[in-house]
Order: structure tokens, then C-alpha cells, then sequence
């Protein structure tokens, strides 16, 4: 039988993929990551689904119960919080699942800086402000750092970053963006994207401590960069009038390369 890796979304539980959703309905099993998970997204499960919350077990512990829905020809339903790309944990199971010749599939989710991004109403790489974001985090308890990617080496960059897993390091993180960044540097904090206590904290690089409530203290995004200020950007060359582009050619000639050219 399969195990269905699923990213379940930042929260909101209609922002599931709908091939999320049908699989969750069709699996008798489903194990989900309890810590970020909202409940609400187990209503898709069918009835009588075997429901295990892994916050608390091991890796042993949940391959084990894998496995024993594999030897029970069941399917099923492993869910993460937004997408499975990152910090979910999801690349140990895989490798115990194919060293056990367990077959898998895996169905991505909305990221939470996704989510975050929309809070905000914001694009995150504005013409000339910002063309790369950077997903990252700081060291934590659990996970430490490879050693070339510190904060201060992304914000050589200039990008936007979106860090995860550190609002509780926000002075480590201001203090080592600042000097690249400049203390007025537009900075957004979103905790629980798309719950329904989302929070939006805006501020700068130089007071956004001061604004954060001492309650938020898990499941922010903190966004840095001058994308997140919304201005000062130019406007991209997609939409200008007189931009020849294949879609929209200005001329003869590139509408002829438009028929010849196919759809590369
Ligand atoms: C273990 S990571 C999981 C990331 C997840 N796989 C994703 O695609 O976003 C947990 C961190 O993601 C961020 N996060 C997850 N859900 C969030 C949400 N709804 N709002 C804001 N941040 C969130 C927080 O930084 C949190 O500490």
C-alpha cells in the first residue's frame, strides 16, 4: 500500500490542495504533525479513519506505524504543515520508507510564507527592490546551522528573506540584518497565516521588537527587506505598452517568430 505525504497548508483548512483533500478522504489511516496541523483538517477524513497525532512520537515510533498499515494493505495520509519541501521532517521518513521498500507519493501544500505573503497583500519581489527571496531560519535546539548560511551572508544579498522557526531569536535576527539592511528596512511579522487569530506586526528593522506581543512566541513568519515596504519599485516590463513580448507582439516580425518559434 502507498504512504500519501500531504502538505496540509498553512492553517486555513480550504487552503488544501483538492488532490490533498481527495487523498486524506480516501486513506483508512491518517498521521498528522499535531504541533501545526489545525484539527479542522482531519474533517476530511473518512469515518472510522485511524487518526494519530506523531507530535509526540519518535521516528520509530512512526514508521512503525507506517508499516504496520502497509502490512495491513492500508493507505495512508501523512500530514505536514504547508509544504513538504521544507522543515517538515519529510526527507528522514522517506528514506526509512524506501529502504523498506514502502512506496510513497508526495502532494505539495501552500507554504506559510506563501500565506504570509497574502496577509500582507504583498508581492515579495518588486522590480528593482527585490528579485530572489530567501527561505530560511536560524539555529534552533533541534538543528543547527551548515555554516555558510547566516543571516548575515543572505542579507549581503539584499533579497527578501522569510525566516522561519525564529521569532523567539528576533533580536539575534535584527541584529545581524541591520548593518546590511539599514535600521529603517521594512520588516513584517505574520503569526498564524491564515488562522483565524492571524496577527500582522509591521514595523522596521529598528522598532519591530518593541511592537511584538510577548504572546507570540511560535508560528510567526518574520519578512525583511525593502519589498515588504510596497514602494519606490518600478513597474515590470510584462505589462508595458510598448514591451514586445510573444503574447503580445508589437510587430510583424515577432508575431512571425511567435508562429515559428512554437512554445519555448
Ligand atoms: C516546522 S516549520 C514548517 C514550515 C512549513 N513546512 C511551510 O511550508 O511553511 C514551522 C515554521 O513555519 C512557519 N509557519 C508555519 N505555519 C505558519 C503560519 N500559518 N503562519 C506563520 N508562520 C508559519 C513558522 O516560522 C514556524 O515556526
Amino acid at each position: 500500500m502507498t504512504i500519501h505525504f500531504i502538505g496540509a497548508g498553512p492553517g486555513a483548512p480550504d487552503l488544501l490542495t483538492l488532490r490533498g483533500r481527495d487523498l486524506i478522504a480516501s486513506c483508512p489511516v491518517c498521521l498528522y504533525a499535531g504541533s501545526l496541523v489545525p484539527t479542522q483538517i482531519l474533517g476530511h477524513c473518512p469515518a472510522g479513519t485511524r487518526i494519530v497525532n506523531t507530535a509526540a512520537m519518535d521516528l520509530d515510533a512512526i514508521i512503525g506505524e507506517m508499516q504496520r498499515a502497509h502490512e495491513a494493505g492500508q493507505d495512508v495520509a501523512r500530514l505536514h504543515s504547508g509544504d513538504l519541501s521544507v522543515w517538515s521532517a519529510m526527507g528522514e521518513q522517506i528514506r526509512r520508507l524506501r529502504s523498506l521498500d514502502i512506496p510513497l507519493t508526495v502532494t505539495p501544500g501552500v507554504p506559510s510564507f506563501a500565506a504570509a505573503a497574502a496577509a500582507l497583500g504583498t508581492e515579495l519581489t518588486l522590480p528593482g527592490l527585490a528579485q530572489s527571496v530567501v527561505l530560511t531560519r536560524t539555529p534552533g535546539r533541534a538543528s543547527s546551522m551548515p555554516s555558510g548560511e547566516t543571516l548575515a551572508n543572505f542579507a549581503a544579498t539584499g533579497a527578501t528573506l522569510a525566516i522561519h522557526l525564529s521569532i523567539q531569536n528576533l533580536d539575534h535576527v535584527t541584529a545581524s540584518l541591520t548593518p546590511a539592511y539599514g535600521a529603517d528596512c521594512p520588516v513584517a511579522i505574520v503569526f498564524r497565516a491564515s488562522w483565524p487569530d492571524e496577527r500582522i506586526i509591521r514595523g522596521t528593522m529598528r522598532d519591530i521588537a518593541g511592537r511584538l506581543d510577548a504572546g507570540i512566541t511560535r508560528t510567526a513568519l518574520i519578512l525583511v527587506g525593502p519589498a515588504l515596504g510596497g514602494e519606490g519599485f518600478a513597474e515590470s516590463c510584462l505589462y508595458a505598452k510598448d514591451y514586445d513580448r510573444r503574447y503580445r507582439p508589437q510587430s510583424a516580425e515577432s508575431q512571425w517568430a511567435e508562429w515559428s518559434e512554437g512554445d519555448d
